[in-house]
């Protein structure tokens, strides 16, 4: 393995969640946000979920302080020239991401790998923003909320990725503690092609009357061993995230079960984004007890 020092770009729940586990499994790591405030928020996030596991004896307090001290947050993105890779984790924004990764570019070494932790973009489209040479170095690894507890990351290679530089982000995700699966930038890739139609799904059946809420969560949870219900899952991914998502699957598919249902976009457009706005599919203003929301 020839990676030693991560770049993450972004810090919010995902690109803090990156960090926090490549600098618990021994990377040096340099994460990049816009504003000093960003950076103080997502490595406070960082803190406490550490604090968390020490507290629950699964680390060490010294172990804490350890992976505390191998991250570095910064707010310019000339910080992550000597990056062995770069694992981005910004806004879902096609434009944007393209404007970043022609930044980059110019920026990295040629040898630096370009990865993006996109849930739903393609790879190949950003991966044209950068030059020729970087095109055969840009993956995509899809981490899962909340990175520091999901065991799997996503490699997507393209139609031009160098075998080498693939092989290399498949070990640094084993490398992360992760099991990995491989797959390539099809829209979704495995996950998100396979969890998104069955989300939507569940909205759709709650939408048509099959069930309450609470009893279509159950029925997946207590039915078939799901963590979570589909509705209580959609609420913690965030339902713009979700309607954002199937917007471009459906984009790309043209397949009915990639459409967002019109309930999703009504809560959408009234601020109802899930856990994060406190209101979704239920009412988190006792976040240890939610209850569900009275909506048709
Ligand atoms: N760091 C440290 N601890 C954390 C944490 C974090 N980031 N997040 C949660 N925890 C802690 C909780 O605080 C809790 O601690 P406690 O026992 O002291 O209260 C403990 O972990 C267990 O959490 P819960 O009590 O909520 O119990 P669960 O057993 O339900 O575990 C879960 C939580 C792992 C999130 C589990 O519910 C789960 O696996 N849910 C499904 C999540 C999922 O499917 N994620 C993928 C979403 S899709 C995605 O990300 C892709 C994107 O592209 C859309």
């Amino acid at each position: 393995m020839t990676i030693r020092k991560v770049g993450v770009l972004g810090a919010g729940l995902m690109g803090s969640g990156i960090a926090q586990t490549a600098a618990a499994s021994g990377f040096e790591v340099t994460v990049v946000e816009v504003s000093d405030e960003l950076v103080r928020k997502g490595l406070g996030g960082i803190e406490k979920s550490l604090a968390k596991f020490a507290e629950k004896g699964t680390i060490t307090p010294a172990q804490k302080d350890e992976t505390m001290a191998r991250l570095r947050g910064v707010t310019e993105l000339k910080e992550l020239a000597d990056a062995d890779i770069i694992i981005e984790a910004i806004i879902e924004n096609p434009d944007v991401k393209r404007e970043t990764y022609q930044k980059l570019d110019g920026l990295c070494r040629p040898e630096t790998i370009f990865a993006s932790n996109t849930s739903s973009l393609s790879i190949t489209e950003m991966m044209t923003a950068t030059s020729p040479e970087r095109r055969r170095r840009f993956i995509g690894m899809h981490f899962f909320n909340p990175v520091p507890l999901m065991k799997l990351v996503e490699v997507v290679r393209t139609i031009v990725t160098d075998e080498a530089v693939y092989e290399e982000a498949v070990r640094l995700g084993e490398a992360f503690g992760k099991t990995v699966v491989r797959t390539s930038d099809s829209t979704g890739f495995i996950v998100n092609r396979l969890l998104v139609p069955y989300l939507l799904d569940a909205i759709r059946a709650f939408e048509g009357g099959l069930g309450s809420i609470t009893d279509i969560d159950n029925a997946m949870k207590l039915g078939c061993g799901h963590p979570m219900g589909p509705l209580t899952l959609s609420d913690f991914v965030g339902l713009d995230t979700m309607y954002h998502i199937a917007n471009i699957m459906f984009d790309e598919f043209r397949e009915q079960r990639f459409a967002p249902p019109p309930l999703l976009r009504r809560m959408v457009l009234a601020g109802m984004y899930g856990r994060k706005s406190g209101r979704g599919f239920y009412d988190y203003g006792d976040p240890k007890n939610p209850q569900p929301v009275k909506l048709i």
